[in-house]
């Protein structure tokens, strides 16, 4: 399962992308309005600290336009993909890049019907809202698997990106059902990393170790 960062904060990205655990990099308008840079500035930024996929999303809402600024948006750099609202524009425009091999991500997605449209479109990813999902009393977990089901019944290649996770526990229900990739913010992914009982049980070894009188191994 690849795990990506859901920020446009460069300082976070670029603390985490040598872990050799960190395969891309998702944001949305939201994110990039947080941080106060530039669109285009931004995402050149993370696409040279990040070597996968790095999502850039358009903000118009009409066909022509999403063509537009998610052509300017591919050419910042290879590994940009076009992030994409699940509307009927957004599909169209979906299905125009993937005839120009462009990479793209179709967002706010909270239905099976959307992502069996998103991925008749042609979209390389689908990321349904899970923590949204919860927000409003529905079942995130629900909807991940019954895009899994019917992606995997019609052998479609779209790969489904679990997104809105605001906890370890949504990643680890994510990777039980099989999502090809997570995105999550910093916050997440250090904490998918600690357990109480592991700083105990180091904590416990290294004294002991220290009893003995005897130095570090190298
Ligand atoms: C994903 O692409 C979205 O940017 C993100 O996961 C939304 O998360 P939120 O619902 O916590 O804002």
């Amino acid at each position: 399962m690849q795990i990506f960062l859901d920020t446009a904060d460069i300082e976070a990205i670029a603390a985490r992308a040598h872990s050799g655990l960190v395969d891309g990099v998702t944001t949305n308008p939201s994110l990039i309005a947080a941080s106060g840079a530039d669109i285009f500035e931004r995402i050149g930024e993370i696409c040279a600290a990040v070597d996968g996929p790095v999502s850039a999303e358009v903000v118009a809402t009409d066909f022509d336009a999403m063509l537009a600024e998610g052509r300017k948006l591919a050419a910042i750099a290879p590994n940009v993909v076009v992030k994409l609202p699940l509307t009927t524009d957004g599909l169209k425009a979906c299905h125009i890049f993937a005839g120009e091999v462009v990479q793209t991500n179709v967002t706010l997605c909270f239905s099976i019907n959307q992502a069996l449209l998103a991925a008749k479109a042609g979209a390389s990813y689908i990321s349904p809202f899970v923590g949204r999902v919860e927000d409003m009393g529905g079942d995130g977990l629900d909807l991940l698997m019954g895009i899994r089901e019917v992606y995997d019944h019609f052998g479609y290649e779209t790969e489904l990106l679990a997104a809105s996770l605001r906890s370890p526990a949504h990643v680890e229900s994510a990777a039980r059902v099989g999502c090809d990739v997570v995105t999550i913010p910093p916050k997440v992914f250090d904490q998918m990393i600690c357990h109480p009982l592991t700083d105990s049980g180091l904590e416990a070894f290294l004294a002991d170790w220290k009893k003995t009188g005897r130095k570090g191994l190298a």
